[in-house]
């Protein structure tokens, strides 16, 4: 790939989704090049950008930020965030709840990519709150940039492979397993795939598609990509829709030390939002 065409694949994918991509990820890029150029029947890398350039191309930047960015998730990833919520998060809202008069328990999933994140909130909200009188529906909205893997999210089916930290006593009441051509495969069951909604959303663009203010947020092992001025105007964006009180989970490896953003750390990995 030549240098060239590698700074205009950089500079496009970072004005449209701000994934910094170092010059070590050359090689990468090139690698996850290599199916776009066989689906747009393009030859060579220079040919490819030549098409992005066009104006034929546009649609084809959302394919490219696609295959440039990585979807990989699973159920109950960093499952300290899990636990943190269902000991610390939920009994403290239950009690907040009748005061601040909350219809429902909301949570966002930012770049929620192919929904093993949302899902597993659902799951632990549905199992957390099963017990509290009267009802509390509760309702995650989930976003990512990619409509790829929201296609995938919004059919709810995964590989067993991905189930590995879903405690079993949930695997057998959250999902359906599959048989014979499916064997091997499990199905998020109706009543959680109806608390979760899943829209499109550039996290650095405009604003959100909702108004609400969250008890909790999840946006985790995203901001890794971004630089420092785009972590911390996107950390700001967060807060700006959480409640008093509500608590932001970032990725383990995302710190957010010498950001500027308001927020008291609480735990590793977990912001508190002030009251
Ligand atoms: C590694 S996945 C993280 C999934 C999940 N949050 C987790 O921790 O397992 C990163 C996701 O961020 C999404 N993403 C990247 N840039 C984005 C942006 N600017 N706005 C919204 N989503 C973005 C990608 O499409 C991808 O699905």
């Amino acid at each position: 790939m030549l240098d060239r065409d590698y700074e205009f694949i950089r500079e496009l994918v970072y004005n449209h989704s701000r994934i910094n991509l170092g010059p070590d990820k050359k090689e990468l890029v090139s690698a996850r090049l290599g199916k776009r150029l066989r689906e747009t029947n393009k030859t060579s890398i220079g040919e490819y950008c030549r098409f992005l350039q066009a104006n034929e191309g546009s649609e084809e930047l959302s394919h490219l930020i696609d295959a440039i960015s990585t979807n990989h998730t699973y159920f109950f990833r960093e499952p300290s965030h899990f636990d943190f919520l269902t000991n610390k998060v939920i009994p403290e809202m239950v009690q907040r709840r009748a005061k601040e008069r909350w219809n429902s328990f909301n949570v966002w999933s930012a770049a929620c990519s192919t929904g093993e994140e949302p899902y597993s909130i659902a799951i632990a909200l549905a199992n957390s709150l099963s017990t509290v009188q009267p009802p509390w529906p509760f309702r995650i909205e989930a976003t990512d940039i990619s409509h790829r893997v929201l296609q995938k999210a919004r059919v709810g089916v995964y590989k067993e492979e991905g189930l590995q930290k879903v405690p079993q006593p949930l695997l057998r009441t959250c999902f359906q397993k599959g048989f014979g051509p499916q064997d091997g495969f499990y199905r998020v069951k109706n009543t959680l795939q109806e608390a979760v909604t899943f829209r499109q959303m550039n996290l650095l663009e405009g604003v959100p598609p909702f108004n609400d203010r969250f008890q909790v947020i999840f946006c985790r092992n995203v901001m890794i990509y971004f630089d420092r001025p785009t972590q911390e105007e996107l950390v700001r964006k967060l807060a700006r829709h959480l409640i008093p009180g509500g608590y932001l989970m970032v990725g383990h490896s995302e710190s957010l030390s010498g950001i500027n953003h308001g927020l008291q750390l609480v735990s590793s990995a977990i912001y508190r939002n002030p009251t």
